[in-house]
């Protein structure tokens, strides 16, 4: 096993609502050093390379984390599943142990999660989580940085930026989400962070395609230790009532390709339209949010390109969320 103490980031179940407060505030700072005062990092990871092990394709969360190691100075070494042995012809035992050995980070995008539990067991360098069938976690700190700047102090003109004045732990409690989807990586992930940080989650998802029953366990337990709601349905109208945010992603994820017509089939009545938003009765003002890549099936472009839709902020700060998650792995080495 690999030297204790080292951080990794494989899911925000391992860190306290502090921890994850930590990784905001160190985004929006970022945001504000790199966008509004064009501050250079001072090279912190020079020298330093970060492993990027992507076995599946990525827009978003390879270009933020190839930007964001550039930007401090470090090499962010691309290695697809055509170029290196991730669990082809080499376990990722193996693999770990000789890459952590001459790298200074990993970076992986995997199939099964246990893989990336894999990687990081034997690493003997912080590893972090791009993807799994399980969890997306820094897409979630990218949503959360996106509902920061919405529900914050709002710029008097485009080009002052004021989120980093007001800490996140004071806008975001107390919102309300309505997941309408698949029970998937990207809803686990919010299952896992929201009622710890005291947001509100309802979640629908067709029958057949329920989260996974450990974390509503572990969801369920959060939520009456922060008293936050959070409620499960098959109905979207049910879930979306008094939501100030609604939420979906594809319903079919990476690898899920062969079961597209069924599932086309059983999503029936899941898309988002602002009818259905209406008719579930959704905050007047409500705002919706996509992880991207997005389908039309799942959202209609007159929500999806509609003035209520965060999805291209939320694109953008997957860039400085990520770059606070480096920062904190390989800079300063905590969470703290
Ligand atoms: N949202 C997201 O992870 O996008 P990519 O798959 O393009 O990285
Ligand atoms: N649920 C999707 C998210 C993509 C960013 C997938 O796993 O493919």
């Amino acid at each position: 096993p690999a030297p204790q103490g080292i951080p990794h980031y494989l899911t925000h179940a391992d860190l306290s609502a502090k921890e994850i407060y930590n990784l905001l505030a160190s985004a929006i700072q970022h945001k504000y050093n790199v966008k509004y005062l064009n501050k250079s990092s001072g090279a912190p990871l020079a020298g330093k390379t970060l492993a990027v092990m992507f076995s599946k394709r990525s827009t978003r969360t390879r270009v933020a984390t190839e930007s964001s190691v550039t930007y401090l100075g470090g090499h962010p070494m691309f290695l697809g599943s055509q170029d290196i042995q991730l669990g082809v012809n080499e376990s990722l035992l193996d693999t770990s142990k000789v890459v952590s050995s001459m790298v200074d980070g990993i970076m992986a995008r995997v199939g099964s999660h246990s893989d990336i539990e894999t990687l990081a067991r034997y690493s003997t360098v912080p590893v972090i989580n791009a993807l799994s069938d399980k969890y997306h976690p820094t897409q979630i700190l990218a949503d959360l940085m996106t509902l920061h700047e919405t529900y914050g102090p709002q710029p008097s003109s485009p080009s002052s930026y004021v989120a980093h004045q007001t800490h996140p732990s004071q806008t975001l409690p107390g919102l309300r989400v309505a997941w309408i989807g698949d029970g998937n990586n990207i809803l686990h992930s919010m299952m896992v962070t929201f009622p710890k940080l005291g947001i509100g989650l309802n979640v629908a998802t067709p029958k057949g395609y329920e989260p996974n029953e450990e974390i509503i366990k572990h969801a369920q337990s959060e939520a009456k230790s922060s008293q936050t709601h959070l409620m499960f349905s098959s109905d979207p109208r049910e879930a979306i009532k008094d939501a100030d945010v609604i939420v979906t992603d594809t319903w079919i994820s990476m690898g899920q390709e062969e079961e597209k017509v069924q599932r086309i089939k059983d999503f029936a009545g899941f898309q988002i339209t602002s009818q259905l938003a209406k008719e579930g009765g959704a905050k007047s003002d409500w705002k919706f949010l996509h992880c991207l890549p997005r389908k039309q099936e799942e959202v209609s472009d007159e929500v999806f390109y509609s003035p209520r839709s965060l999805v291209f902020q939320e694109a953008e700060n997957r860039k400085w969320t990520i770059l606070a998650v480096i920062d904190a792995l390989m800079v300063k080495k905590s969470f703290d």
